[in-house]
């Protein structure tokens, strides 16, 4: 069984009512869906593996800890890409893979057009970000991709996912850990999530 963790935060609860509003221009969406990228990687690395290291201080030996794997960050194209800049500025050494995918409108069945990853993927912690998780195939759709390229450690952090989405990775992935920032009601007859954000795509780009 796949772990799901809702992160409940006073700031991303904020922020949150920022990106749902439909009021708010691309500029803000934009920037907000970054710092709740940032906000959530912070939680979410906590568990990361560490190392020890021998430091030598300005006055005497000491051992600290560091990241003991690489992390790879995976955006799903494009709405994933909104999110990578505030979980970079955290993680600054993170290599940055790519996995274009859309959604039919009609069958809502995700289409691959794009895949880049760096060689370090098989030994790195993964993490696979979009801020929608709606019936999750293109979410399973990117696990696949990922893993037959050897990935082996891989957590999703999505911004607002569903009863649905979650079901489905629960389902068909129960080695990949989810993070989301909200699970809302349900999926709406177009597969939209409600209440949701809406197009999250769009609105980080202005394209409708
Ligand atoms: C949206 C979103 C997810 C997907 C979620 O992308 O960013 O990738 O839909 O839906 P699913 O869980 O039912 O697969 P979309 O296909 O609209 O592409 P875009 O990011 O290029 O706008
Ligand atoms: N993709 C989005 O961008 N929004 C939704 O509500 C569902 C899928």
């Amino acid at each position: 069984m796949s772990n799901v963790t809702i992160l409940d935060h006073p700031l991303i609860d904020h922020k949150m009512a920022k990106v749902r509003n439909k009021e708010t221009d691309t500029k803000t969406f934009r920037e907000t869906i970054n710092e709740i990228g940032g906000l959530m990687a912070y939680e979410i690395t906590r568990n990361l593996a560490t190392k020890e290291i021998e430091v030598e201080t300005p006055l005497e030996k000491t051992i600290c800890k560091v990241l003991s794997k690489e992390v790879v960050i995976v955006p799903i194209l494009r709405a994933g890409l909104g999110m990578v800049d505030g979980i970079q500025s955290l993680i600054p050494t993170a290599k940055v893979g790519h996995i274009g995918l859309y959604r039919d409108e009609e069958t809502l069945m995700p289409h691959e057009y794009y895949a880049k990853f760096p060689p370090s993927l098989p030994e790195a912690t993964v993490l696979l970000i979009d801020p929608m998780l709606a019936t999750g195939g293109s979410v399973g759709a990117a696990i696949d991709a990922l893993k037959k390229r050897g990935a082996k450690e891989i957590i999703f952090v999505g911004v607002v996912g569903c009863p649905e989405g979650v079901e489905y990775l629960r389902k068909n992935y129960p080695d990949v850990d989810v993070y989301l920032a909200s699970c809302d009601r349900q999926l709406n007859d177009k597969g939209y999530i409600v209440p949701g954000l809406g197009d999250a795509g769009d609105r980080l780009y202005g394209t409708k």
